[in-house]
C-alpha cells in the first residue's frame, strides 16, 4: 500500500535539531587509548580491536559537565553567561571594530608583504582571525598585538588546515573512511587537535563532509567518499576527535566543516566549476553530513566556494540561513571560503564590495577568508551599515558568534602557548603508534590470487621494491601536509626494509616519474616537487623489470603523486599517470608475482594488467611505509572497505551505488553501447587474508509501525584460518512511496575482528531517521509505509537478503 501521498500525516518535518551529547573522554585518554588498545592486543596485528568493541574510558575519572549550567574553560556558566559577556564587549566596537573581527586574513610565511594589512589591523581594530600560522612563538607576538597593542585586546582567533594531522600525518580522510572505523577517525582527528592546539591553532577547517560521487574530483581525497551513511558517521566522528568532550575542552580545537554545499558535485568533476543540484539530492546526499557533524557539535561552518543552483554559497540566504541556521540549527560561526565574498564581484553577482559585504552578511555569513595579500571586502562595512546596505542587527549577530567562539575556546583567559610544549607532544610516540595502526586499518585489498599476500615470509629471499611512490617521502603524507610542521614520512621501501632485515636482499628502481601539473594550483608552493636529474624511463623500466626477473616477488608501488588530488586535482583521466600502465605491463610481463600497491584517493584503471595482488593504500601519512609493510608480511591482515565505487573509466563518471531505482533495471550494467558500466570494484568491497560467511540474517518483527525503530541481526562468520576484521553491512531499499528510492543505501556497518572459527551476531537499529527521507513531492521528509529490502553482507552486493514491512498486514 503507498501511503497517501503528500498526506500531511505521512510527513516527518525536520525538526531543528536535538544536540546529541557528546562522549565525554579527553584527549589524553581517548586518542591514545586507541594506539594503546590497538597496540597492545596486536600492535600491527591481523587482532586489532574493532572500534566497537573497544572500551575508551576516561580514566583520568573526570567526567565532563554538558550540561547549560557546566563551567565553560573560561569560568562562565553556560550558553548565556557566554552571550552576555560577547554582548558587552559588542556593545564597546566601533563599526571598523565589527568589520576586522569578521575578517579572517591568510599569514603565509616566509611572505611578510602578503600581511601588512593584516598586522597593522592586530594592532588597531584587532582582527577576527589568522590563519595558516603554525610556530608557536610567531602566534604568541601576533596574539600579543591584538592582546596588548588593539583598543579593545580581543584574541584572535588562530586557524589552519588539519586535515589529516599537524606534525604527526595519518592516512587521508578518504583511506579513514576506507577503515569503516569511525572510533578510529575520531581519535586520529583527536591527535590532529591536540598537536594543533600546542602550537596555538585553534580552529581546523576539517573534516570536509563533501559527498563526492565523482572521482574525478580531487578532494575526494578530502572526503568520506560518496556516500551520505558513511559520510556522515565519519563527519560526526572527525567533529568529536577534534573539539573533544566539549566545545572549548583543552587539547583541542573547533572544527569547521566545509564546504558547504555540494561542492563535490562541480560539473565535470572539474574543481571550482558551478555546481546544480535537486533538492532532493541535497536533502537526501549532501546535507546529512553536515547535519550529523553539527550534532556532533561542531562549532563552525565553511561555506562552498561555489554557485549552488545560480547562487554564490556565500551569498544563497536559503542555503545558510534557511537550511543551516533554520533547518539544521546550527549556532556556530559561519566562515567563507578563501576570497568568496570578494569574488562576488568576479563572479559578477555583485559590482562593488559594499553589495558583496551585504549579500553575504544577508545571506547570514559570519567571518569572511580573505585571499592572501587581498584587500578584504569587510573593510567596506562600515560604509554598507552608513548606507544601510546591511541591517545592524545581522551585523551583530555575525559579530557575537566570532566573539562566542572565542569566548568558549578559553582565548580571553588563555590567548598564548607555551612555546615549550610543541616539541614534547610532537615527540609522543603513541602518535605514531596510532599513524601506524591507522594506516594500517585503512587499506584496502583489492586483489589476492593464490593468497600472494601476505607473502611467505621464511621462503622469501629477495623483493624488487619498483615505482615513482616506492621511495616519496611526500607522496607517502599525501597532500594537505605543510613542511612548515616537520612532518615525516617512512616511505614503503624503507618499511619494507626495517621490516625485514637484511635475510631479504631488497632492489629498488623508481621506474618512471610522474609527469608534470599543467596548470599551477593554489597549492603549488607547499605541493612543489624537487627539480632532480632527468630519468631515462625507457631504460628504466626494462631495468625494474630485470630486478623483477631476479626477485622472488616484485611490489610495484604504483599510483597518482599527492598534487595529482586535492584542491586543484582533479584530473579528467583514471589511468595511471605518465608511463606508469607501460611500467606494470612490464614488470608483469617479467613472468614473476607482482603485488600493485596502489597510493591514490580515486579509482585507477589498470585495463587488463593481472598482477597478483593489489592493496590500495590511499596516502597512508606518516607511519605508511611501516604499516604497508606490516599488511605486505602478515603482521598486519587488511580489513579496509571501498567508500566509493571503483568505476572503470572517467567516462563512467558519476556512477555511484545508490542510484534511484530505474525504470529499467536490467541490464544494470549493460547501459553503453560499447562496454560494460560495471565498477571494476563495488562500493563497500575489500578482501581481506581470511574469509568470513553472512548467514542468519533476521528481523526482530515482520510489521512495524512508522517511526518505530526495526532491528536487524545477523551472524558474521569468520571461515577462513587466521584473524582478520569483517565490515557488516546493511542495505535497505524502500519497495514504494511517495518518490523513487535508491537501489541500495547503506544503513549500518560494523567493524568487528574475528578468529578462525569465531561467530560473531552484529545487531543494528534502523531509526526512524534511518526510514525517511526528503521528497520533491511534499518538499519535506516523508516516512512512507512500505515493504522494505534488507541485505546484510560485506559489500554493497550482499545477497543474503530478508524483508520487513512499515504499515500493517493487508
Ligand atoms: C581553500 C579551500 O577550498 C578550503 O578548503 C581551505 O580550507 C581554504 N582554502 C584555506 O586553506
Amino acid at each position: 500500500m503507498v501511503a497517501g501521498l503528500a498526506s500531511r500525516k505521512n510527513m516527518v518535518k525536520m525538526m531543528p535539531l536535538k544536540r546529541r551529547a557528546v562522549r565525554a573522554i579527553p584527549i589524553s585518554c581517548l586518542a591514545l587509548a586507541y594506539a594503546a588498545t590497538a597496540s597492545a592486543q596486536a600492535p600491527v596485528g591481523g587482532g586489532t580491536q574493532s572500534g566497537d568493541e573497544r572500551q575508551i574510558s576516561d580514566r583520568s575519572g573526570s567526567q565532563l559537565d554538558l550540561s547549560p549550567q557546566a563551567k565553560t574553560r573560561s569560568g562562565t556558566t553556560g550558553d548565556n553567561a557566554v552571550k552576555a559577556r560577547a554582548k558587552r564587549i559588542l556593545a564597546q566596537m566601533s563599526d571598523a571594530e565589527k568589520a576586522a573581527q569578521l575578517t579572517q586574513s591568510f599569514y603565509l610565511q616566509p611572505v611578510p608583504r602578503a600581511n601588512v594589512g593584516a598586522i597593522e589591523a592586530l594592532k588597531t581594530t584587532g582582527l577576527g582571525s589568522l590563519l595558516f600560522v603554525t610556530d608557536p612563538a610567531e602566534i604568541n607576538r601576533l596574539q600579543k598585538m591584538a592582546v596588548e597593542e588593539s583598543r579593545l585586546k580581543i584574541p584572535v582567533l588562530f586557524a589552519f588546515d588539519v586535515i589529516h594531522g599537524l606534525h604527526t600525518i595519518f592516512p587521508v580522510p578518504i583511506g579513514l573512511a576506507a577503515s569503516w572505523d569511525p572510533a578510529l577517525a575520531e581519535s586520529v582527528q583527536a591527535v590532529a587537535a591536540r598537536e594543533s592546539r600546542v602550537v596555538g591553532v585553534h580552529w581546523t577547517f576539517a573534516p570536509n563532509a563533501d559527498i563526492a560521487r565523482d572521482p574525478r574530483w580531487g578532494r575526494i581525497v578530502e572526503t568520506s567518499g560518496e556516500d551520505p551513511f558513511l559520510g556522515s558517521a565519519m563527519a560526526a566522528a572527525q567533529v568529536r576527535g577534534f573539539q573533544g568532550a566539549n566545545f572549548g575542552s583543552p587539547e583541542h580545537v573547533m572544527a569547521g566543516p566545509k564546504h558547504f554545499a555540494g561542492y563535490g558535485a562541480s560539473l565535470g568533476g572539474r574543481d571550482w566549476d558551478e555546481v546544480n543540484l535537486s533538492d532532493a539530492e541535497l536533502w537526501n546526499a549532501h546535507f546529512p553530513p553536515f547535519k550529523a557533524a553539527i550534532d556532533a557539535g561542531a562549532g563552525a561552518i565553511m561555506a562552498a566556494y561555489m554557485p549552488l543552483n545560480g547562487v554564490p554559497a556565500v551569498a544563497n540566504r536559503w542555503l545558510l540561513t534557511d537550511v543551516l541556521r533554520g533547518a539544521m540549527g546550527f549556532k556556530g560561526l559561519i566562515g567563507s571560503d578563501s576570497g568568496s565574498v570578494n569574488k562576488l564581484i568576479v563572479q559578477n553577482l555583485t559590482s562593488t564590495s559594499v553589495q558583496s559585504v551585504a549579500r553575504s552578511l544577508d545571506a547570514g555569513l559570519d567571518i569572511e577568508m580573505v585571499d592572501p595579500g587581498k584587500k578584504p571586502a569587510m573593510a567596506a562595512l562600515p560604509d554598507a551599515l552608513a548606507s544601510g546596505a546591511v541591517e545592524r542587527a545581522r551585523v551583530d549577530d555575525a559579530v557575537l558568534h566570532v566573539l562566542e567562539a572565542k569566548i568558549r575556546m578559553g582565548l580571553f583567559e588563555h590567548p598564548y602557548v607555551d612555546t615549550r610544549q610543541a616539541e614534547k607532544v610532537f615527540a609522543d610516540p603513541r602518535s605514531r603508534t596510532l599513524a601506524r595502526t591507522a594506516a594500517a586499518r585503512s587499506a584496502v585489498l583489492l586483489r589476492n590470487e593464490n593468497a600472494i599476500l601476505p607473502l611467505a615470509r621464511g621462503k622469501l629471499r629477495s623483493i624488487a621494491v619498483i615505482g615513482p611512490l616506492a621511495d616519496s617521502a611526500k607522496d607517502t603524507l599525501g597532500p594537505w601536509v605543510f613542511e612548515q610542521n616537520k612532518p615525516s614520512a617512512t616511505t614503503i621501501l624503507q618499511g619494507l626494509r626495517a621490516k625485514l632485515g637484511s635475510n631479504v636482499k631488497l632492489t629498488f628502481s623508481e621506474g618512471v616519474r610522474m609527469p608534470k601539473r599543467l596548470f599551477p594550483s593554489p597549492s603549488s608552493t607547499a605541493d612543489a616537487v624537487p627539480e632532480r636529474p632527468p630519468l631515462d624511463e625507457t631504460a628504466e623500466i626494462t631495468r625494474a623489470a630485470a630486478l623483477a626477473r631476479d626477485a622472488d616477488v616484485a611490489v610495484l608501488v604504483l599510483g597518482e603523486a599527492m598534487n595529482m588530488v586535492s584542491e586543484g586535482g582533479s584530473r579528467s583521466s583514471l589511468e595511471l599517470p605518465g608511463r606508469q600502465q607501460e611500467l606494470l605491463d612490464a614488470v608483469v610481463a617479467a613472468g614473476k608475482p607482482v603485488i600493485v600497491v596502489l597510493m591514490s584517493a580515486r579509482p585507477l584503471s589498470l585495463h587488463d594488467s593481472k598482477p597478483a595482488a593489489i592493496l590500495d593504500v590511499w596516502y597512508p601519512g606518516t607511519e605508511g611505509g611501516s604499516a604497508v609493510a606490516d599488511i605486505l608480511t602478515g603482521d598486519a591482515v587488511p580489513g579496509g572497505k571501498l567508500p566509493f565505487t571503483w568505476i572503470r573509466s572517467a567516462a563512467h563518471a558519476p556512477n555511484f551505488y545508490d542510484q534511484l531505482l530505474s525504470h529499467k533495471p536490467d541490464p544494470v550494467n549493460g547501459r553503453y553501447w560499447n562496454e560494460t558500466s560495471e565498477p571494476s570494484y563495488a562500493f563497500g568491497f575489500g578482501l581481506s587474508y581470511t574469509s568470513f560467511a553472512f548467514s542468519n540474517l533476521k528481523i526482530a518483527k515482520r510489521y512495524y509501525g512508522r517511526g518505530e525503530p526495526v532491528t536487524v541481526s545477523v551472524d558474521v562468520a569468520n571461515t577462513g584460518e587466521r584473524t582478520g576484521d569483517e565490515v557488516a553491512q546493511l542495505y535497505i531499499h524502500q519497495r514504494e512511496g511517495t518518490s523513487v528510492r535508491p537501489v541500495r543505501e547503506l544503513k549500518g556497518f560494523q567493524r568487528i575482528t574475528l578468529k578462525p572459527g569465531e561467530v560473531r551476531t552484529v545487531t543494528f537499529k534502523l531509526s526512524a531517521e534511518d526510514l525517511r527521507y526528503w521528497s520533491a513531492v511534499t518538499r519535506s521528509y516523508v516516512a512512507d509505509e512500505s515493504l522494505f529490502d534488507v541485505w546484510a553482507g560485506g559489500d554493497s552486493r550482499a545477497s543474503l537478503h530478508a524483508e520487513f514491512t512499515v504499515g500493517s498486514p493487508k
